[in-house]
C-alpha cells in the first residue's frame, strides 16, 4: 500500500522551492541589515519550557502540542514556536554577557496539532526574530520598520499592520477581572470553548472567531482604557516612532495573541489575500518571560512570520522566480556523447547550470528537452561537428547559431558565466 504524508504535513515540491528560497534570502539580507544574527535551536525541547512560557491554559499547550515521552522517560515536545527555545538557549549560554542587546533570528519548522485548512498546517515554517535586552519603545518601532522593509522588498505594500498593548502585571489583572465580570453576564451567548476560557483565560475570548462571541464582545471593556501610566506612555511612544518612520498602522484593541507571555506592545500583520487565516505575522513584547524561565530579568520583543502564508501571497504574482538552465548539451553518437559528458562537467565547474539527457535520442527530442528546461543556450555536438573539431551553439531566445572550435569552448563557457553573473 502506498504511504502518504502525515495529515497537515506538506511537501514543498521543487517547482515551489525557488519562491521559498527567494523569501528566505531576502529575509536574511534584511534581518542582517537590521543587526540580527542567526541562531539555530533544536526542534525538540523539554515540554515544561513551552508550558511555562506559552502558558498552561492556551490552546497551543492545552491541545496542540506534539508531546511524547522519549526512551529515557522524559516528556519532550516538538517546538510549536521558536521564542521559548531562543530564550532557553540565550540563558543557557549566558549570551547576555556578550552584548547588552542581542538580536537573534531563526528560520525553520514549527509543529502544532491544529485542524488543517488553507493557510493552517500541522508542520509550518516561521521566520522568527527576537530582540533581547531592550525595553525602549524605539525597539518596538524598529521591528515593525524591519517588517515593512522586508515586505516591501518582497513587493508587498498593501499589508495591514495592527497594533495593541496588553498592559503589564500592574494594569492587566484589573482589566482581566473587568472582562471576566462583563463576559459573565453574556455567558449564555458564548461558544463552549469561550465558556471554558471564561474560567481559565477570559482575554482569549477577544480572539474568538465565532459570530455570537464577537457579538457578545460589543461593549466589552477595552484594554487601552485600563493601561497604567507607564504602559500608556510606552504605547504612545511606539506610535509616535512609527509615525516618525512613516509606517502606516491601526490600533486594534482586540489583538490579544494566542500565547500568554506577552506584555505591552502586541501586533499582527494581516493580508486580505489570505482568507480566514489572514495573519502573515504576529509578535509582541514579553518583558518578564526571561526571568520566569530562570534567566536575568531582561526585556524582550519579537515576531514570527508564517512562511507558508507569505509564499502563498507571493505565488502567482509577476516576478515569481523561475529556475532556468544556462546550457543544454545535445550529443549525437557515442563519441560525441562522451565529449559532451566531459564538457557538461567543465561547464558546471565553471559555474554554469548545465544539463544533458543521457538517454540521447534524436536532435529534435534533445532540443525539446532543452526548451522544456528553459535553457538559454543549446550546444550541439554531432558527428559533423566532431570531425571539424567544432561545436554549434544556438541562442535559444533569438535562434542565432555560431560555431565554436572545441579548443576554445572552455573560455567561451567562462565568458557565458561572466555574463550570467553580471545579469545577477
Ligand atoms: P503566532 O501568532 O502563534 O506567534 O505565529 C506567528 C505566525 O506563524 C502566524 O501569524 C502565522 O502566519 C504563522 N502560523 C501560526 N500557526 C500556523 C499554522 N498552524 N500553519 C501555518 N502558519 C501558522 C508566535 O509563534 C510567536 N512565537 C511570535 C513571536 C516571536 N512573538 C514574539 N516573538
Amino acid at each position: 500500500m502506498q504511504i502518504q504524508a502525515v495529515r497537515g504535513f506538506r511537501d514543498v515540491l521543487p517547482g515551489e522551492v525557488a519562491l521559498w528560497q527567494k523569501v528566505e534570502a531576502i529575509a536574511r539580507s534584511v534581518l542582517e541589515r537590521y543587526g540580527f544574527r542567526e541562531i539555530r535551536i533544536p526542534i525538540l525541547e523539554k515540554t515544561e519550557l513551552f508550558s511555562r512560557s506559552i502558558g498552561e491554559s492556551t490552546d497551543i499547550v492545552e491541545k496542540e502540542m506534539y508531546t511524547f515521552t522519549d526512551r529515557s522517560g522524559i516528556s519532550l515536545t516538538m517546538r510549536p514556536e521558536a521564542t521559548a527555545g531562543i530564550l532557553r538557549a540565550y540563558i543557557e549560554h549566558s549570551l547576555y554577557q556578550l552584548e547588552p542587546v542581542s538580536k537573534l533570528y531563526c528560520i525553520g519548522p514549527m509543529f502544532r496539532h491544529e485542524r488543517p485548512q488553507r493557510g493552517r498546517y500541522r508542520q509550518f515554517h516561521q521566520i522568527n526574530a527576537e530582540v533581547l535586552g531592550s525595553s525602549d519603545p524605539r525597539t518596538d518601532a524598529e521591528l515593525l520598520a524591519l517588517l515593512r522593509t522586508l515586505f516591501e522588498e518582497l513587493g508587498l505594500r498593501e499589508l495591514d499592520f495592527q497594533l495593541n498593548s496588553l498592559g503589564c502585571p500592574s494594569c492587566r489583572p484589573g482589566f482581566r477581572s473587568k472582562v471576566a465580570e462583563y463576559l459573565g453576564t453574556k455567558r449564555a451567548r458564548l461558544c463552549s470553548d469561550c465558556q471554558r476560557r471564561l474560567m481559565t483565560n477570559p482575554l482569549r475570548v477577544y480572539d474568538c472567531k465565532v459570530e455570537t462571541c464577537r457579538e457578545a464582545l460589543a461593549g466589552a471593556p477595552v484594554i487601552l482604557d485600563e493601561l497604567c501610566q507607564e504602559c500608556e506612555a510606552h504605547f504612545l511612544s511606539v506610535q509616535k516612532n512609527l509615525s516618525l518612520l512613516g509606517i502606516p498602522f491601526s490600533v486594534n484593541p482586540f489583538i490579544v495573541r494566542g500565547l500568554d507571555y506577552y506584555r505591552r506592545t502586541t501586533f499582527e500583520v494581516l493580508s486580505s489575500d489570505l482568507g480566514a487565516q489572514n495573519a502573515v505575522c504576529g509578535g509582541g513584547r514579553y518583558d518578564g518571560l526571561m526571568g520566569e524561565l530562570g534567566g536575568p530579568d531582561l526585556p524582550g520583543i519579537g515576531f514570527a512570520i508564517g512562511e507558508e502564508r507569505l509564499v502563498s501571497i507571493l505565488e502567482g504574482r509577476a516576478g515569481a522566480p523561475t529556475s532556468s538552465l544556462d546550457l543544454f548539451l545535445a550529443a549525437l553518437g557515442e563519441e560525441a556523447t562522451e565529449k559532451a559528458f566531459l564538457y557538461l562537467d567543465k561547464a558546471r565547474r565553471l559555474g554554469l547550470r548545465a544539463e544533458m539527457d543521457f538517454r540521447g535520442g534524436s536532435l529534435k527530442a534533445q532540443m525539446r528537452r532543452a526548451n522544456k528546461l528553459g535553457s538559454r543556450r543549446l550546444l550541439i555536438l554531432g558527428e559533423a561537428e566532431l570531425s571539424k573539431g567544432m561545436a554549434t551553439v544556438k541562442d535559444m531566445a533569438d535562434g542565432t547559431q555560431v560555431e565554436i572550435p572545441l579548443d576554445e569552448l572552455e573560455s567561451a563557457m567562462a565568458g557565458w558565466k561572466e555574463a550570467c553573473s553580471q545579469r545577477g
